[in-house]
């Protein structure tokens, strides 16, 4: 399904005409559960804290360079360096305002107007609205029933699309790509040289089972289309912050900084100092939170299993799950009545066409909130009509 943008309008009607975002979450009514934010319950380390508050009373209130602060900068292209079979330089990883900013300018800096993205869905309703701000043309390529890419449809379209934007592990049904689709991937890249990748891997820390995650930045031989975004926001419970970054080649990497300056100038500079300490986080603390989301998880596989009109495939990361309910109510229907019973859950159709007659289910919440949230739902769900 392709969404062909309107040149004719401005970017902000674009935007509305076809954005499915809510402007707001709105306040959860008094007593309700919202298990609609994707955001950690857990506050920020308390280091990380500790760390900005040192910053800002050593006096570092000043405006940090243009394109990010240097050592920053260093940390983060060793870091990829050491993980992934792609050496990065500095130049190559542009510090962001948020994972949000950093999609937001790669799309304005190497899409242009009537250009076609490809948008494996379900997916992250941003990047259709991004999409729609550049006036590119969204073509919708719905997963398989497992979740997998349907490579053959990215393949009969790639030929005259100018980017895909996957997301990895994916908001809203926590399924990870396999070996086999980024293999797919890295075949579509190398044989149309003018596509690229954009590679939201937001949640690429939160993956359970000890399945095997493979980045985007794992594919080498295509690693000049290839641009990488990810956040501090969810690993490391920084979504206040506004820290992401992007990594691409350096001449990719170069646009993109030049377009995320433009817009934004330098980075908070306390910000940047306390994320020197967030990506030191021992790997064991991170491993404590996946087991957490791991746990909760596994709550929501339990409550929902054996209802006979919900079915769901089992989140493999992130925080997210996303079941399919048989039902003759609409999602956003579902979501008002989930809400009269008191529990707060995202419309599946703002995730793409093939999100309709599913919800999205967020379980950064508490266990208790969590627990709870999971007994309205379950109860509402048996009151729907079919
Ligand atoms: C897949 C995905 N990418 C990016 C973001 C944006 O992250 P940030 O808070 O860093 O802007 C989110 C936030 O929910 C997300 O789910």
């Amino acid at each position: 399904m392709t969404v062909l943008s309107s040149p004719q309008l401005g970017a902000p009607e674009r935007i509305a005409a076809s954005s499915r975002r809510p402007a707001t979450l709105g306040a959860a009514a008094p007593g309700a559960i919202s298990l609609a934010m994707g955001e950690p319950d857990a506050g920020t380390p308390t280091a990380v804290v500790d760390a900005a508050v040192r910053s800002l009373m050593d006096g570092r209130t000043w405006y940090s360079p243009m394109t990010g602060a240097p050592e920053l900068r260093e940390v983060l292209a060793r870091k990829i360096s050491a993980g992934h079979p792609r050496p990065t330089t500095a130049r190559e990883v542009v510090l962001t305002h948020g994972g949000s900013a950093g999609l937001a300018a790669a799309m304005l800096a190497l899409v242009q107007p009537g250009d076609r993205v490809l948008i494996p869905e379900p997916t992250y309703s941003l990047y259709a609205d991004h999409a729609a701000m550049v006036g590119a043309d969204v073509v919708w390529v719905a997963a398989r029933a497992d979740g997998s890419l349907d490579l053959e449809a990215l393949r009969y379209e790639a030929a005259t699309a100018r980017m895909i934007i996957m997301c990895n592990p994916g908001n809203p049904t926590g399924r990870i790509y396999s070996a086999a689709d980024l293999a797919g991937i890295g075949a579509l890249l190398a044989d149309h040289p003018d596509l690229l990748l954009l590679s939201d891997e937001a949640y690429g820390s939160i993956v359970f089972d000890e399945l095997p995650f493979i980045s985007a930045l794992d594919l080498s031989d295509v690693s000049s289309q290839v641009v990488y975004c990810s956040t501090l926001s969810k690993t490391y419970a920084m979504t206040g912050w506004r820290l992401g970054f992007v990594v691409a080649s350096g001449p990719l990497a170069d646009k993109i900084n030049l377009i995320h300056r433009t817009i934004n100038g330098p980075l908070n500079t306390f910000v940047q100092d306390a994320a020197l300490t967030a990506l030191a986080t021992p790997d064991a603390d991170l491993q404590k939170m996946t087991a957490s989301y791991q746990e909760r998880r596994n709550l929501v596989l339990e409550a929902l299993a054996g209802i006979p009109d919900v079915e769901i495939l089992t989140p493999q990361g992130a925080f997210y799950a996303f079941p399919r309910i048989s039902t003759s109510l609409s999602s956003d229907e579902m979501v008002a009545r989930f809400a009269a019973a008191g529990v707060m859950v995202r419309s599946g159709s703002e995730f793409g066409p093939s999100g309709e007659g599913h919800v999205r289910l967020s379980f950064a919440t508490d266990v208790t909130s969590l627990k709870e949230g999971l007994d309205r739902f379950v109860t509402a769900v048996a009151a729907f009509p079919q």
